[in-house]
């Protein structure tokens, strides 16, 4: 899998490029590249943003920037793009992420991801450029790169062999293996701490039973957030 993410800042990357299971994909052959539009734009100065027409606070990244940025990497005019491959636009307002589109975007080959920054996009780039919107919450943070890194971490670790073990990310909240549930309570030693006890299904050995219990487990909490 490519993802390309286009933002202002791509040293933000560097972190989460060394996560382990971010690096693993990597050794396996996927790719995640940072294409800053700062390095293509048109504009004297380094310049990517401008005043909103209409007035009102803030920049707003322009269309004409968008596009050298994004010509300049696919070497077609951008607008054949969202035909030939999902260009997502990071915006609060855009579809919210959830486990499910997290599968479906790990099915894909190549994937680009833009970060806006400020007031965000001229709503062209938004109309002619990109596929779809995408939301990791109904919040607004400052740009769009934390919310591209959660998006990358989500379908990542999606992938196979990317974790330690393919298993970790087969039954977990949300997952269909558990119904869209979420996840049932994991505990470690010590058995007891504190008079704290494991429950005693779980220290008895009997897996049918162990799989039962974390099954009914999950579909308890299906029913109400935890607190
Ligand atoms: C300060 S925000 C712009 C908010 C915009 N003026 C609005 O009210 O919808 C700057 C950028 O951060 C990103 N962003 C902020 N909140 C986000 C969220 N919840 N999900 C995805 N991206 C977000 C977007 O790329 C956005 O263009």
């Amino acid at each position: 899998m490519n993802i390309d993410v286009f933002t202002l800042f791509p040293d933000a990357f560097t972190w989460f490029r060394s996560q382990r299971h971010v690096a693993n994909a990597m050794q396996q052959g996927h790719a995640l590249e940072c294409v800053d539009p700062r390095a293509t734009t048109p504009l004297r100065w380094g310049q990517v943003d401008d005043t909103p027409f209409g007035g009102g606070a803030g920049m707003v990244l322009r269309v004409d920037v968008m596009e050298a940025a994004l010509r300049a990497r696919y070497g077609v005019d951008p607008v054949e793009l969202p035909r030939r491959r999902r260009v997502i636009a990071l915006t609060p307002a855009g579809r919210q992420l959830d486990d499910a589109l997290a599968s479906e975007l790990a099915g894909e080959e190549e994937l680009t991801l833009l970060c806006g920054r400020y007031e965000g996009f001229d709503e062209r780039i938004l109309e002619r450029f990109c596929s779809e919107q995408l939301s990791i919450g109904r919040y607004v943070l400052a740009g769009g790169e934390l919310a591209a890194m959660v998006t990358c971490d989500a379908v990542l670790r999606k992938l196979p062999g990317v974790l330690g073990k393919d298993a970790s990310a087969v039954e977990e909240s949300f997952s269909p293996a558990l119904g869209g549930a979420p996840e049932y309570p994991h505990y470690t030693r010590p058995a007891d701490w504190r008079g704290w006890p494991v429950p005693d299904v779980l220290l008895s050995g009997h897996h049918e039973n162990v799989r039962r219990w974390r099954l009914e487990q999950s579909r308890l909490r299906a029913g109400d957030p935890l607190p």
